[in-house]
């Protein structure tokens, strides 16, 4: 190992962001260890490098501890989707809060700096539009959505806590809506819920009347941001918006989905499901300032590139 490389424990690895980001992570010559319990994450997401000599996984729970050497861990274990993480709220809960303190504590006993995968979901339904850092959120704490956005909020003490307490070095990215190939075809989230049911010719379902807003950020701009976060100065802790401005109503990505998967599908509303945010769009003038980042991918283009790897994926399941 050189020594500008790095041993780097990436949580939640074999998910969607997690896997882009052992990969760069490895592209750049860094060892990478993934740590992951499967539970949306799957080996068919690392195939490309898992033969990789410097890459290593490991089955384990984050909410269980563990020890192992590194010099950075990105935490990014946690399902994302709303399917997945309502499946067992109390396990969401216990990822989020367990996972961050055995993160936290394995950093503070190696001197190692833990990153920390945050979303916009800790600011809730907001107040204020677009959201920026300063903002606390408007977040019901006893609604279907808490244990995710909740369990996140508490993370993020924790991290700020381990900080002031300990002298820990963190960093807090607030991640909003990504997406990519990877992406898990039934999570429900809402890029992947019109393309595969476009592909499908199966109607588009949007709920409400789809006129809440949301930002789409394609994964290979999140991953840059992540890691320019990782590697600013000690100072730079965050918490910082990852995501991009461009605002689209949810009617207006359907429409875009349709047009380029020339699909013959019809959309299909339904009634909003509760605490569902009418709009969401980052403020990222700390990331452009701070870390020289903004997101270059154009939805479009972003859409592209998935649509042709859920075009794949389709072909490949049986039935
Ligand atoms: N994709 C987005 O739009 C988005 C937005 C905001 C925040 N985030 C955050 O980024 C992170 C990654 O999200 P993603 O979209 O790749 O989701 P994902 O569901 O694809 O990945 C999460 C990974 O964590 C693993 N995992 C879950 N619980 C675990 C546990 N207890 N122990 C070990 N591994 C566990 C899963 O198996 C999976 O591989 C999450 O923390 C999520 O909250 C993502």
């Amino acid at each position: 190992m050189t020594s500008k490389q790095k041993t780097i424990l990436v949580t939640g690895g074999a998910g969607f962001l997690g896997s882009h980001l052992c990969q760069r992570l490895l592209n750049e010559g860094n060892a990478v260890i993934c740590l992951d319990n499967f539970f949306t994450g799957s080996k068919d997401n690392l195939v490309t490098f898992s033969d990789h000599p410097s890459f290593k996984l490991i089955e384990h729970d984050v909410c269980q501890s563990i020890d192992l050497q590194m010099d950075q861990i990105y935490n990014l274990a946690c399902p994302a989707s709303p399917i997945h993480y309502q499946y067992d709220p109390v396990k969401t809960i216990k990822t989020n809060v367990h996972g961050a303190i055995n993160m936290l504590e394995l950093a503070q006993k190696k001197g190692a700096r833990v990153l920390q995968a945050s979303t916009s979901e800790v600011y809730g339904d907001p107040h204020v539009h677009p959201q920026k850092e300063e903002y606390w959120g408007n977040v019901n704490p006893i609604g279907i959505r808490s244990c995710y956005d909740e369990g996140k909020r508490c993370a993020e003490t924790l991290f700020f806590d381990f900080h002031r307490q300990f002298k820990l070095p963190i960093k807090v990215a607030r991640i909003f809506n990504t997406y990519g190939p990877r992406m898990h075809p039934n999570d429900g989230r809402v890029v992947s819920n019109f393309i595969v049911q476009a592909l499908k010719n199966e109607p588009i379902t949007i709920y409400g009347e789809g006129t809440q807003t949301r930002s789409f950020c394609y994964y290979e701009d999140l991953i840059e941001g992540l890691i320019r976060l990782m590697n600013s100065s000690e100072e730079m802790r965050g918490p910082v918006n990852l995501g991009n401005p461009n605002e689209f109503t949810i009617r207006q990505l359907a429409e875009l989905v349709l047009e380029l998967t020339g699909s013959r599908s019809e959309l299909v509303f339904h009634p909003l499901p509760g605490d569902d945010p009418k709009q969401r769009k980052p403020d990222i003038g700390l990331a452009v300032k701070e870390l020289g980042w903004k997101p270059q991918t154009q939805l479009r283009d972003g859409l592209l590139a998935t649509i042709q790897y859920f075009d794949k994926l389709l072909c490949s399941l049986p039935g």
